[in-house]
């Protein structure tokens, strides 16, 4: 989508299609709704006047009402964009009525279309929001609404939306500009993120995934490397190894870099960014069951959330330089796979007694956050696709948040305000460590029994972040969107990108 920003006059505005945010003003739930318009231009109270007196539009979030030819305005059509009890409006509600409203235009075959930027007024407190935020959200809002997963299917219909004009009255403002540009940066980020994460396990290897994130950094600006067995086994990565060793695919060690312009002062911060990139997750020889395996796919959305917060940050060049490192293997049962019993060394040289080898995901990250330390890493944050006891405890609305520092937690948290994205702390204090307390070896890769698994696997990882201030993200039940909503399609959701770019950010110097 070509998106771009007119400073201007929205009711003068020539363009087929016109959204404009409405929010309802009634706080008693058993009264009728009372639609208002965030709009300051008497044309449009005017155009709309007939829709908003006749109670059809109640300007619920994610509802829309479409008028053509409005009378008075240039646009050929006027799509009013309910965003809810104007109490409750938030910079997340108006991402999702941007999002809204480039999803109404695609099946009504609109390819032009503009948004008028939510206007000050004592109606709602959209002056409470910065101009930056407000700009980017809606930009964030209707680029990642706008995608659909529909490449493989031969009947999609092209309904894309070729254009875009976000329209802000005039004068221009240099808020306005900043945050419709990193709007583009940070979204652009999240639906690369998104390909990856639609590609079925046969299209995207790890070798496959290797060459996707090495084009994105030649593009961007970025170094990468991308080893692969050899490279792994050299640096006694025996856990990722014992994980990659059953599969006919080859792994994927992806490593890549940012280098901000001015080098930092000595003992400045070096940000780790470690994703799983398990490209399909059978479970190996503890096979999964047949049932939903097929979701599996998605099991590398927290490499993707890396690669893609990667992208944006070569585009925002915060001055702090950033590690990325990616451990991509797939998970399968084989003559050659590692087996329950087994125990291996982790580079970082903790032993690891193998109960299950559906639980991989941290062994994997095991290698890639100590190998990100020897990097030179002094911060550490991972996403990953871990658990399903997170997605039982948290559901789709909620990644498990964990960490082992207060600041490094408050700087994420913080961030999860900016990102929009929602996020859900749970513990990983030293007394869970008897989940992992192993008999035989240092530590084992599963709890001693189901309770609070995610924290289990999150006790897992914090061994090998050692004293490093660490974020785990456990984006289980967030990466796939099962619901279609108004503001965006089903499958692959970015989720984690924009949070980890927020964070890294927070360390800008
Ligand atoms: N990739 C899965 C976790 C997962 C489950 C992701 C559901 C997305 C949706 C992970 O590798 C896994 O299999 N975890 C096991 C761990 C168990 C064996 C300790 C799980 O959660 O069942
Ligand atoms: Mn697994
Ligand atoms: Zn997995």
């Amino acid at each position: 989508m070509d998106t771009k920003l007119f400073f201007g006059d929205a009711a003068a505005f020539e363009t087929p299609m016109l959204a404009i945010f409405a929010v309802d003003l009634e706080e008693d739930k058993k009264a009728d709704p009372r639609p208002a318009l965030l709009t300051k231009a008497s044309a449009f109270a005017d155009a709309a006047e007939s829709v908003l007196s006749s109670g059809e539009f109640k300007a619920a979030l994610g509802e829309v009402a479409l008028l053509n030819a409005p009378a008075g305005l240039k646009s050929g059509r006027l799509l009013l964009v309910g965003l809810g009890k104007a109490k409750d409006l938030s910079l997340d509600r108006i991402r999702k009525g941007a999002g809204t409203a480039v999803r109404a235009a695609k099946p009504r075959s609109v390819r032009e279309m503009a948004i008028a930027f939510p206007e000050a007024s004592d109606i709602a407190n959209t002056s409470s929001f910065s101009a930056i935020l407000t700009a980017r959200s809606i930009v964030e809002g209707a680029e990642v609404g706008e995608v659909d997963w529909d490449t493989y299917r031969s009947d999609r219909k092209d309904q894309s939306v070729h254009s875009l004009t976000l329209i802000a009255s005039a004068p221009a403002s240099a808020e306005v500009q900043r945050g419709f540009e990193e709007g583009l940066i940070v979204a652009s980020a999240q639906n690369f993120a998104r390909s990856l994460v639609n590609e079925p396990g046969n299209v995207l290897t790890p070798t496959v995934l290797g060459a996707r994130a090495k084009a994105m950094c030649d593009e961007a600006g970025l170094k990468c490397e991308v080893f692969s067995s050899d490279k792994i086994q050299e640096l006694k990565m025996e856990a990722f190894w014992a994980v990659a060793k059953g599969s006919a695919e080859p792994p994927a060690l992806i490593v890549m870099t940012y280098e901000p312009k001015t080098a930092p002062a000595a003992g400045t911060p070096v940000m780790g960014l470690v994703g799983k990139g398990i490209t399909f997750d059978t479970g190996g020889i503890s096979i999964k069951p047949a049932d939903g395996m097929e979701k599996m796919k998605y099991d590398m959305a927290g490499a993707a959330a890396m690669i893609g917060a990667m992208q944006a940050i070569a585009r925002l060049k915060p001055a702090v330089k950033v590690i990325g490192v990616v451990c991509s293997a797939e998970n399968m049962p084989d003559g050659k796979a590692f087996k329950p019993g087994d125990i291996v060394t982790a580079m970082s040289g903790t032993t690891v007694e193998i109960v299950n080898t559906d639980a991989e995901g941290r062994l994997v990250l095991a290698d890639g956050l100590h190998y990100a330390k020897t990097l030179g890493c002094t911060h550490l944050i991972n996403a990953a696709t871990l658990t399903g006891a997170c997605v039982i405890a948290l559901g789709a609305l909620n990644f498990g948040v964990f960490s082992n520092n207060e600041a490094a937690w408050e700087k994420f948290m913080t961030g999860l305000k900016t990102s929009g994205e929602k996020g859900w702390r749970l513990p990983c204090t030293d007394d869970y460590r008897d989940h992992i307390k192993s008999e035989i070896a240092d530590i084992m890769n599963t709890g001693k029994n189901r309770y609070g698994g995610a924290i289990s696997a999150a006790m897992f990882l914090k061994e090998f972040a050692g004293d490093t201030p660490w974020v785990h993200l456990d984006i289980a039940g967030c990466a796939w969107n099962e619901d279609k909503k108004p503001w965006h399609a089903y499958g692959p959701s970015g989720i984690a990108v924009r949070s980890i770019i927020e964070w890294v950010r927070s360390y800008s110097a």
